[in-house]
C-alpha cells in the first residue's frame, strides 16, 4: 500500500517533495549522475515548482543534471499554446532554473505519426535510465496523468479521450469547457508504475473522495489511481482536507 503523509497544508507538502527532489539532485551531482524526474501539471504541483525555484535562487540548487519527462499533453496544442503543458513547464519551472532545454521532455501531441511519437517518448525514458521520482496529481475521475477510466494496468504512452469531468475541471484555464481539447497524450499506468519512486500530491476537499477510493478499492481500471497500490515506493502527500475521508 502507498504510504500516507498528511501535512499541515499544501506548502508544507510541496516543501517535503521539493526536499526529496533536491536530495536526489545533490546526490546525483556528487556521483556525476543524471537524475530523471517525472513531472506533473495542473494546479496541484504549483507550490512544488515555486519551492524548487526558491531553492534554486536562494540555496543554489542546480538542475543541470536533471532530465525530465512530463506525464501528458493536450492533443493538438504545440508548445507555444498558452494552455499547453510544455508552456506551463517553461513558465513555472524550466525557464526559472538552470535545466538545459534539451533535457526536458513533454509528450508530442501534434506529431504527424502519433503512435511513433508515443513509442519514441517511451524509448527516451528507457534511454535516460528510467524515472527516479515521478510526481503525480490525481483527478476526480481517478486519473493519474491523463489515464482516464477505464485505464488498465499495462497501458503505455498513448492517445486518450478526456473525461467530461476532467474537461470541466480544466475549463477555467481555457475560459470555457468548449475550448478544452477532447483528447490528450499521456504516459500509461505501466509507464508510471515503472518509476522507482512515486510522490502523489492531492489537496483540498474536492480530492477527498477520490483519495479514499484510491486506497479502499481493489486495483481496477475504473479508478486508475488504485494501480498505485501495486507500487512498492509510493507516497501520498496530502493536506488535512484531502485526507479527511481516510481512516487512519
Ligand atoms: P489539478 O489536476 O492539480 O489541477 O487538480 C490534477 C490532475 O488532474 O491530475
Amino acid at each position: 500500500m502507498p504510504q500516507v503523509r498528511v501535512h499541515s497544508d499544501s506548502d508544507a507538502a510541496a516543501a517535503a517533495v521539493a526536499h526529496d527532489i533536491a536530495d536526489l539532485l545533490i546526490t546525483g551531482q556528487k556521483a556525476g549522475r543524471n537524475v530523471v524526474l517525472g513531472l506533473a501539471t495542473g494546479s496541484t504541483p504549483l507550490p512544488l515548482y515555486r519551492e524548487l525555484v526558491r531553492l534554486h535562487r536562494e540555496e543554489s540548487l542546480s538542475f543541470r543534471n536533471a532530465v525530465t519527462f512530463n506525464l501528458d499533453e493536450y492533443e493538438g496544442l504545440n508548445g507555444d499554446h498558452p494552455q499547453s503543458y510544455r508552456r506551463y513547464m517553461q513558465v513555472n519551472l524550466f525557464e526559472l532554473v538552470d535545466i538545459p532545454r534539451s533535457s526536458t521532455h513533454v509528450p508530442d501531441a501534434v506529431a504527424a505519426d502519433p503512435d511513433a511519437a508515443c513509442r519514441a517518448f517511451e524509448a527516451a525514458i528507457v534511454a535516460a535510465g528510467g524515472i527516479d521520482l515521478q510526481v503525480l496529481g490525481i483527478g476526480r475521475t481517478g486519473h493519474i496523468g491523463f489515464n482516464e477510466p477505464p485505464s488498465g494496468r499495462h497501458t503505455r504512452t498513448r492517445r486518450v479521450v478526456l473525461d467530461e469531468i476532467t474537461r470541466r475541471d480544466n475549463a477555467a484555464f481555457f475560459g470555457s469547457v468548449d475550448s478544452v481539447p477532447r483528447a490528450a497524450v499521456t504516459m500509461g499506468v505501466d509507464t508510471i508504475l515503472g518509476a522507482r519512486r512515486v510522490a502523489l500530491l492531492a489537496f483540498g476537499t474536492a480530492k477527498a473522495e477520490v483519495v479514499r477510493r484510491a486506497f479502499t478499492e481493489k486495483p481496477n481500471a475504473d479508478c486508475p489511481a488504485t494501480w498505485l497500490q501495486e507500487h512498492s515506493a509510493c507516497t501520498y502527500h496530502l493536506d488535512p482536507a484531502s485526507a479527511s475521508l481516510l481512516k487512519t
